[in-house]
């Protein structure tokens, strides 16, 4: 059976103000009545394929997690609490040492970003077949996406050769590049957007981490021998954990190593990472504008309102996203929406 891993300690900061440092992205409800950390549980749910997956996460989001998990009856292997934030390399490598000890060397775990919207249908169910016979038989896999714009939040993947039905060879990797390179890879074709799921047997997983991040593999192994446990939560030890390097496993193993595979897939698929990917996944009225929870608009087009609690009455605007949380409103063109990030910064350092 495969072992979910869900990645849970990510900021989400484009979301701002909806996605806050204390309930960052993948814990607050988006536009479903579930958060995406819950629709992430929801797909690793099937007892026939999964064991009970396991969660890694900031030890501030740990009452997130356990709740939200209890809210939809989801059994949990164990939560991961990392006591500061290093980015996923660190997550994963402890994740990858922990599981190995229990589960062995051998046992496959699937990484999932918790804080994507999917279809988990029948493209998305076999995607996970196939990617699991490739992992068994020695690879890192990936799930590409067919790429739809040029975009710079994602890493793509130079699709090769075949190597078993359904499974290709990774040329290269590109995480997250400018927009002129964005576009010439569109251009060229043959390239996919990676999802940011992953399978792989542990030991390769140890192996690639040992071979292009020793550092990381090092931090992580020292700080689950001298975690501590308490009740379902395995606390990652200080000291050894902060003295990893702060890098992602796109830029510490997916754009060095040789021993890759991407699985081509075409499920419905979006990161949500920003309110323009909100307003372009869900369903808008004729006049294009998304109008969610506690809101209404008048003369205004293809535009994002969202109120979670006072009411918000937009008039004669277009193009704009307007969200309004508890305690803080954000009014912006959806057209600047991936630099919402750069705000929360700014607001961040005026404080
Ligand atoms: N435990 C833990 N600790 N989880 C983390 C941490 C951390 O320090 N940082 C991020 N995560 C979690 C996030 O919550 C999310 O679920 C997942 O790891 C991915 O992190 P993001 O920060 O959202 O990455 P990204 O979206 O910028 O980029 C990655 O995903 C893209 C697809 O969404 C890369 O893999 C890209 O190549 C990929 O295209
Ligand atoms: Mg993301």
């Amino acid at each position: 059976k495969i072992i979910p891993v869900i990645m849970a300690g990510g900021k989400g900061t484009r979301l701002w103000p909806l996605s806050r440092a204390a309930a960052p992205k993948q814990f607050i409800q988006v536009v479903n009545e579930k958060t995406l950390f819950q629709e992430t549980l929801e797909r690793v749910a099937d007892p026939a394929i999964y064991e009970a997956p396991v969660v890694i996460t900031n030890q501030d989001f740990r009452f997130l997690v356990a709740e939200q998990s209890r809210a939809v009856a989801a059994t949990l292997s164990g939560i991961l609490l990392e006591p500061v934030a290093r980015n996923t390399a660190a997550a994963i490598a402890a994740a990858a040492v922990f599981l190995g000890k229990s589960f062995g060397e051998n046992a496959i775990l699937q990484l999932l970003a918790a804080d994507h919207d999917i279809d988990a249908g029948e493209h998305y169910r076999q995607a996970i077949t196939t990617a699991r016979e490739m992992a068994g038989l020695g690879k890192i896999v990936a799930f590409g996406i067919t790429p739809t714009e040029p975009a710079t939040g994602y890493g793509y993947i130079e699709q090769g050769s075949q190597l078993i039905p359904g499974v290709y060879e990774i040329k290269r990797f590109i995480e997250k590049p400018q927009i002129e390179r964005a576009q010439e890879m569109m251009d060229a074709g043959g390239f996919l957007w990676n999802s940011g799921i992953f399978m792989s047997r542990v030991d390769l997983l140890i192996s690639e981490l040992q071979t292009h991040s020793p550092d990381v593999l090092g931090a992580a192994r020292e700080a689950v021998e001298k975690a501590s446990v308490d009740l379902d939560f395995v606390r990652l030890d200080q000291a050894s954990f902060s003295s990893s390097p702060d890098i992602s496993i796109d830029y510490a193993v997916m754009e060095k190593t040789q021993n890759a595979a991407v699985v081509p897939s075409s499920f419905e698929w979006s990161d949500l990472g920003s309110w323009d990917a909100v307003w372009k996944l869900c369903q808008k009225d004729d006049k294009g504008n998304l109008v969610v929870g506690n809101a209404s608009v008048l003369d205004t087009e293809g535009s994002l309102i969202l109120s979670r609690h006072s009411h918000l009455a937009v008039q004669g605007l277009k193009d704009v996203a307007v969200i309004a949380a508890e305690d803080a409103v954000y009014v912006g063109r959806l057209e600047d929406a991936q630099k919402v990030g750069r705000l929360v910064k700014d607001l961040a350092s005026r404080q």
